[in-house]
């Protein structure tokens, strides 16, 4: 067996499940889940259509690469959502199942095991990040996002001899669970390390489409580097999703853009490992990619609940909005995995507790003394919820 696999860390459901076992709710209250990230929106109407349409795609193996006219659309919507020069679709672009999986794929692509490989990831993280350094042989280094710095990674903590060895180094922005957005400052003193180390930055954008101000998008990996003059986007590459901006998590489609030294690599892993999309789910995503209006709606619907939120999370827990993405990365008064098991045995609400999203690092558990909590269900019960949340802190 591979002894990697030992070195997994049971996934925050895992624990989540095991912090609920022996907890008997009160039975006034419907459940409501707060904990999970999946979006709950409708799926657009369209994209199930285009889906259904284009079944004859089942009876074709489809190429690892995507077609050519998704990998257009892809790079069109670059273009225009990030003010780009022109992204050379065959090159630059690759289609990929979900971003998950493309996260996990890359740092198989990536790391050369002989080296004595460091991972740099932020931390509170996306468990798949460790896991794919782990299952890599490389040792993961976790910078964390704490409260004193706004959340903000302070990539100057990293000792230089870490830094030597850093090959891959994974940042998340908007940041599931902070809702932070990097800064252009952030991206060019990453770019500079990246140069000066040689490491690769993936950057998941996978929440990009969902933010507050429609006048405000997030800043984009690429976008950053195109406006600081990085021409052809050396060692970085962008991940991105339909799961979140198309209400689609279920037909596992997303992308990866950037430099295409590397996309050529990791087209050669992918065509081994063998992850071609279905060409019935690649027309679907054609059509999502290619579509803006139902994006618009699905941040009104967002904007709704997290408008009710301002109004309904208040002392003593602390939050404030996010820059993007679905959750609320709340303190609470008490230890977070106790402020959850209770809230759940009072008020049936079930929501992650953030020491589970994170690691001990450097002396803390930045997750500790946080709850995330996932505005996906409809806004009835996301203000329901909240209600009860509110009402549990209070009465501790
Ligand atoms: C930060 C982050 N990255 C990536 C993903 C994976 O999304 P998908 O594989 O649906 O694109 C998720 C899913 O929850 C996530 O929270």
């Amino acid at each position: 067996m591979n002894p990697d696999l030992g070195k997994l860390q049971p996934y925050p459901f895992e624990k989540l499940r095991q912090l609920y076992a022996d907890v008997r709710p009160d039975p006034k209250y419907a459940p409501i889940n707060l904990s999970i990230g999946e979006p709950k929106h409708p799926t657009p109407e369209f994209i199930r259509q285009t889906l259904a349409d284009n079944l004859d795609g089942l009876s074709a193996y489809p190429a690892t690469a995507g077609s050519e006219s998704l990998r257009h659309a892809i790079a069109d919507w670059l273009q225009i959502r990030y003010d780009l020069p022109k992204i050379d679709a065959l090159s630059q672009v690759l289609p990929v199942n979900g971003s998950r999986e493309a996260l996990f794929a890359i740092a198989q692509t990536v790391i050369d095991r002989s080296r004595d490989p460091v991972v740099v990831c932020p931390n509170p993280f996306y468990q798949i990040y460790e896991g794919a350094a782990l299952l890599a042989s490389a040792t993961p280094y976790y910078v964390n996002a704490c409260r004193e710095n706004g959340f903000e990674i302070d990539y100057g903590e990293v000792p230089e001899s870490v830094w030597q060895r850093v090959q891959l180094l994974y940042c998340c922005s908007p940041s599931n669970p902070t809702g932070k957005v990097m800064s252009m400052e952030q991206w060019r003193k990453l770019f500079e390390l990246s140069d000066r180390y040689g490491f690769v930055i993936v950057s998941d954008e996978c929440y990009s489409e969902l933010y507050l101000d429609e006048k405000k998008p997030p800043l984009g990996g690429l976008e950053a580097a195109n406006r600081l003059g990085r021409t052809g986007f050396p060692r970085l590459l962008v991940f991105s999703s339909l799961s979140k901006r198309s209400n689609v998590p279920g037909m596992r489609s997303g992308f990866v853009a950037g430099d295409a030294k590397l996309l050529r690599q990791f087209l050669l892993y992918r065509t081994y490992h063998g992850s071609a999309m279905s060409p019935s789910v690649q027309e679907a995503s054609e059509a999502a990619w290619r579509d803006e209006t139902h994006v618009v709606e699905n941040r009104r619907l967002y904007r709704e609940k997290f408008a009710a939120a301002r109004e309904l999370v208040a002392k003593p827990l602390e939050t404030e909005m996010p820059e993007g993405g679905f959750y609320l990365w709340i303190r609470t008064p008490i230890d977070d995995a106790r402020f959850a098991q209770g809230l759940y045995e009072a008020y049936n609400v079930s929501v992650l507790p953030g020491s589970y999203l994170a690691r001990e690092a450097h002396g803390v558990n930045p997750g500790a003394h946080y709850i995330r909590v996932a505005l996906v269900a409809p806004l009835k019960e996301c203000i329901e919820g909240l209600k009860r949340l509110n009402a549990y802190a209070q009465s501790l």
